[in-house]
């Protein structure tokens, strides 16, 4: 008889579906690991999956979500040549983006390939690197998505240097990603934020400036003071609708906004004339692909950066995890596996 396992599936679109199901542990085919997973971290993205937003109607439900795990190998199929068995490894978020461009045959693992909120999972090899070896599972489990955001607006693509201003919003898994990358290449970080309690904490994670961004709807004129006038040097969109109106108006000429998150609104909208004037860059980040994923791994174990995480659930509170990250979490909220 074959070994079982639990995972976590939503029927049909709806929170109120999710179920946890018992079914065979999976066999590892040619060119896959089986791994046992220890810690999940989830993502503002997961609510949209399981509530059949985020292009339900081409996701397979009944669906297991979830897209960020690290865990352990425990078989290995024919012809795997990139990890051993007891290898700690991390998933990688999209499932076929190796380095380069996007390929349009890469997906996203929880949403149309199956997710990690399993007791085991299976894998092709080429979809997970090698673990940091400086976190544990539940830290090294924000890497794949939160961390490679924003390594990828930053460090990939963003040619982040000492002595240049950051500015993130909100206290989130990819703003505090930012924040710490930043601080780690000894830029200066402003954070924004609903609540002045995370703002204290941010600058107690090393944030240079907070602005509360209840008090100041005009944050970015005070990211303008705060950086004597001449603007911040990225800025991470993270809200969407008019609120990139303002981060434009935060930046320096020249400077870089990373088109990231659409917590607020899913267009977003832009002056004409101030954008001529300022001349940003403009970039789309789509997570990233596995080389920048394995750079960051590498960056992490040299900086000892230490992911934030609000508060780890045990595998059966799934669902009060999902209520804390609806309510806005300080960085990540992970499920833990085992232990
Ligand atoms: N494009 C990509 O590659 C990519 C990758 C990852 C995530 N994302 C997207 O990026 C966004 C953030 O993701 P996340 O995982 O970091 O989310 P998260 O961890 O759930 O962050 C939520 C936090 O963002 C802040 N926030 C909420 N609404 C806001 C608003 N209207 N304006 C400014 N800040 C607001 C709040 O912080 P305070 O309580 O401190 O105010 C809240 O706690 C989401 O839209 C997500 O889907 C995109």
């Amino acid at each position: 008889m074959s070994r079982m396992m639990q995972k976590w599936v939503v029927a049909q679109p709806g929170v109120q579906h999710l179920n946890i199901e018992e079914s065979p542990v999976p066999t590892p085919a040619a060119n896959e690991i089986l791994v046992r997973v220890s810690a999940v971290s989830l993502n503002y993205r997961d609510l949209g999956v399981i509530a059949g937003e985020d292009g339900a109607p081409s996701m397979p439900f009944p669906l297991t979500p979830g897209s960020d795990m690290a865990g352990v190998v425990v078989a290995a199929g024919e012809n795997v040549t990139r990890f051993r068995e007891g290898d700690e490894v991390i998933g990688t978020f999209w499932a076929g983006w190796i380095d380069g461009d996007w390929p349009e045959h890469a997906r996203v693992v929880g949403g149309k390939l199956p997710g990690v909120l399993a007791e085991y999972i299976v894998l092709h090899e080429d979809w997970a690197v090698h673990a940091p070896r400086s976190l544990d599972a539940v830290r090294a489990s924000t890497l794949p998505c939160a961390g490679l955001t924003a390594w990828f607006a930053l460090v990939e693509k963003g040619a982040l240097h000492a002595g240049q201003t950051v500015v993130v919003q909100g206290t989130g898994g990819v703003a505090l990603f930012g924040l710490q990358l930043a601080r780690a290449h000894g830029a200066e970080v402003i954070v924004t934020s609903s609540s002045r309690d995370k703002l204290a904490r941010a600058l107690a994670l090393g944030a240079t400036h907070a602005i509360d961004r209840l008090e100041h709807p005009r944050w970015d004129e005070l990211v303008r003071e705060l950086t004597g006038g001449r603007g911040a040097d990225h800025v991470f969109e993270l809200a969407g609708g008019d609120n990139l109106g303002a981060s434009l108006r935060a930046l320096r000429q020249g400077g870089r906004i990373s088109l990231i998150g659409v917590l607020g609104e899913l267009s977003m909208t832009l002056p004409s004339v101030p954008s001529f004037l300022t001349r940003p860059v403009i970039q789309g980040i789509g997570v990233g692909h596995r080389r920048a994923l394995e750079a960051l791994v590498r960056a992490v174990d040299a900086t000892k950066i230490e992911p934030v995480v609000d508060t780890a659930y045990s595998f059966h509170k799934l669902p009060e995890a999902l209520q804390h990250l609806e309510r806005g979490a300080f960085g990540k909220v992970v499920v833990k596996m085992v232990g």
